[in-house]
């Protein structure tokens, strides 16, 4: 079997998650999200993030993203994200489809946006031929593994909030975000003053489906009919929220992306004395990010699944998820050394 240091998104689904999918799988219930999985899992969702807040379930992270970016900004906006941003890179123009608005980025080494780079958006304001700032969305853990601290994203809240502009989090990898921080929800999202977020969890566990979850109830309003005309509206929704139960359920997902995080450690610890590798980024979260001779690449891949980040300095992503183990950590290095 060939082990996976490609992406959290290739691990299988967690078995707790899917004995959840198995035990929702007896009755009739209605379909569309008017079930009682649906009902309890958003009832969970208002327990971690500590008030209430409006929880919709959707197929996947891109279809979080851009459908909630579509409900808050109109064609005439821009959305402001950094250059490294998924949005950006990795959604097919998706946003710029659906949104029919500009997509401004910002150089990014480390995946974080500061409110410095987002000043000078502002002198667009008011300005009839410039389009106007709507949006800024932000990952957390950024495409890069860092993580913002609450800090840091009051900042940029408080800036968006001050120039009526909406912030987006993207929380593709949230999980590990809260992890890394050991803090919870309330104090990372809820009380750092985000609008919307996209809430991730397949690459933690579930076999699919995300949320978006406005903070401000009010802002929600008639989100479903955006979320069904983005066609994120899922029939067979009792599936989805029973996953994000077990998610849930005895903090499962802290746990998962605890263990991801701290294998991530681990191979970074064990890589790091050999001279012909070189960490390229901190490791914060989830990814070790790497360079490394460029005629090992090949064979290593040979063994196992991971990607090229950056071809001009021979750099390589590997992350790590809920079922990397010690041992696959030790074979990965092994592996690594023996091609040196
Ligand atoms: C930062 C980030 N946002 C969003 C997504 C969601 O993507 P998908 O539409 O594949 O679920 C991903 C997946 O790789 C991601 O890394």
């Amino acid at each position: 079997m060939k082990r996976s240091f490609a992406s959290d998104n290739n691990a299988p689904v967690h078995p707790e998650v899917m004995q959840a999918i198995i035990d929702a799988n007896h009755e009739d219930y209605v379909s569309y999200g008017d079930d009682p999985y649906t009902k309890e899992a958003s009832n969970l969702f208002n327990e971690n993030f500590g008030r209430e807040v409006k929880v919709f379930f959707v197929c996947n992270g891109t279809g979080a993203n851009v459908s909630a970016i579509s409900h808050l900004i109109r064609p005439w906006q821009t959305i402001m994200c950094a250059s490294t941003a998924h949005i950006h890179n990795d959604e097919c123009g998706a946003p710029e489809k659906f949104t029919g608005s500009k997509l401004h980025t910002v150089p990014s080494e480390d995946g974080k946006l500061r409110v410095k780079q987002l000043e000078p958006f502002l002198h667009s304001v008011g300005f009839e031929h410039h389009a106007q700032p709507g949006i800024i969305s932000i990952t957390q853990s950024t495409e890069l593994g860092m993580v913002y601290t609450p800090d840091e994203i009051k900042e940029i809240s408080d800036f968006a909030r001050k120039n009526n502009i909406y912030l987006h989090l993207d929380g593709a990898r949230i999980a590990n975000a809260v992890a890394a921080l050991n803090i919870s929800l309330e104090e990372m999202i809820a009380l750092t003053g985000v609008d919307v977020m996209s809430f991730g969890a397949t690459k933690n566990g579930l076999m699919m489906g995300e949320a978006v979850v406005f903070l401000n109830p009010e802002l929600a309003k008639d989100f479903e009919y955006i979320r069904k005309q983005s066609m994120q509206l899922a029939s067979k929704m009792r599936y989805m929220s029973a996953q994000f139960i077990a998610h849930f359920k005895n903090d499962l997902w802290l746990k998962t992306a605890s263990h991801a995080n701290r294998m991530a450690q681990l191979l970074a610890e064990k890589i790091r004395h050999i001279p012909q590798v070189k960490l390229t980024m901190p490791v914060q979260t989830n990814a070790v990010f790497a360079s490394i001779p460029p005629e090992i690449i090949q064979p290593l891949k040979e063994k196992y699944y991971f990607y090229v980040w950056n071809e001009k300095n021979n750099e390589v992503r590997w992350m790590t998820h809920f079922q990397t183990t010690e041992q696959d950590i030790d074979d990965f290095v092994r592996a690594l050394e023996d091609l040196l």
